[in-house]
């Protein structure tokens, strides 16, 4: 599946994703900026924050309780936000478009 990661400053990346991984080790992978996810996608350092457009939400889900307590932490967190490396790469995930916050810190 393709998914699209755009940078806080407007940069797109279409990146191919194997089904299986996380959205964040797509992002790992290639090098993109704004996804660090430094516990390794053990839920539990968001720095892998991102927002899942908003064509998206309703597919992507919301975060689960502990998901959701990680994120406080992060900066700036919004309806939309989410821990990249929770979501799940699938078929039906193909075009999915991930915002990248501005900064992980
Ligand atoms: Fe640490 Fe996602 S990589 S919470």
């Amino acid at each position: 599946p393709l998914i699209k990661y755009v940078e806080h400053n407007g940069t797109e990346h279409q990146i191919q994703v194997s089904n299986g991984q996380s959205v964040m080790e797509g992002a790992i992978d290639n090098m993109v900026d704004g996804i660090a996810g430094e516990c390794g996608g053990s839920c539990s350092c968001a720095t892998c924050h991102c927002y899942v457009h908003e064509d998206w939400v309703a597919k992507v889900g919301g975060p689960n309780e502990i998901e959701e307590g990680v994120l406080e932490c992060a900066a700036d967190p919004r309806a939309n936000s989410r821990l990249s490396c929770q979501i799940t790469v699938t078929d039906e995930l193909d075009g999915l478009v991930i915002l990248l916050p501005e900064s992980q810190y």
